[in-house]
């Protein structure tokens, strides 16, 4: 079930990856949410099969297992970064040229990886990743260019939201995901009345906080929901501290 709705979710991001934004959605997305501001978020990354990343070194963003296909060389992936705007002229663009998919990926959980860039993005704020459980609690940011509500089209400005962190117990208690959650490894986040989330499109995406220097630290990647915003169903997160000793690795394996 839940490798089903993670597929589905893939498809429709990819054959929504191109759409015009819709007129009725202007200044809400991430579903609930407003527009963020140029240079906000830096670090933030559209990629070309219609997921989102974020710039984990100048030439590496780390995104979803479920946005990328196997380790290997790989240099069909446009990176768009340094804009809100997807249209913007001053938008920076990157291919890439190799991705590393999480060892052990297979649509259950571990949804994390690495696209490495065929040149640096220089100038851009990079986004550490929280490498202690120290902050995966509060109030997180998530941002993204995918639908602004369930089975909406992807987004030409960059949209913002905060969502409540949500235990794993709860997460996984008989109204919400009922045992589904791998509470090791993937956080839940969103209200319980629902009505802010992120959805299709913003896949690979980061969840973020400040920490405790007031800077923006990773707690989560977006990986999956029951649909989006709906009551009772938090979006579900890559556990982010979980992995940040396997994701360094790989980033100086990768050479950044
Ligand atoms: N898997 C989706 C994607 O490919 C992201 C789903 C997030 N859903 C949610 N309800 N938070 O873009």
């Amino acid at each position: 079930m839940r490798r089903w709705r993670t597929l589905l979710a893939t498809f429709a991001a990819l054959v929504t990856a191109l759409a015009v934004p819709g007129a009725a959605q202007a200044d809400t997305s991430v579903v609930g949410g407003t527009r963020a501001t140029q240079g906000e978020f830096p670090f933030m990354v559209r990629l070309s099969m219609g997921c989102g990343g974020a710039l984990y070194s100048p030439n590496l963003v780390l995104t979803a297992a479920h946005c990328v296909g196997a380790t290997g060389t790989n240099t069909s992936i446009t990176a768009t970064l340094g804009v809100v705007d997807l249209n913007s002229t001053s938008k920076i663009t990157r291919k890439s040229n190799y991705v590393y998919r999480a060892p052990g990926y297979n649509g259950n959980g571990k949804d994390w990886a690495l696209i490495r860039l065929a040149s640096p993005a220089t100038g851009l704020a990079t986004l550490p990743t929280a490498s202690t459980t120290a902050y995966d609690t509060g109030t997180f940011t998530i941002a993204g260019w995918g639908a602004a509500s369930e089975g909406g089209s992807q987004q030409r400005y960059l949209l913002k939201a905060t969502v409540p962190f949500v235990s794993d117990t709860t997460c996984n208690s008989a109204s919400m995901y009922n045992g589904e959650i791998i509470a090791s490894n993937e956080i839940c986040a969103g209200y319980a009345a629902g009505g802010t989330d992120t959805c299709q499109g913003d896949s690979g995406g980061p969840m973020f906080r400040r920490d405790a220097a007031n800077a923006w630290v990773q707690v989560g990647i977006v990986s999956w929901g029951d649909g989006c915003a709906r009551p009772n169903k938090p979006g579900v997160y890559t556990q982010v501290s979980y992995f940040s000793s396997a994701i360094a690795t790989a980033a100086s394996s990768l050479g950044g």
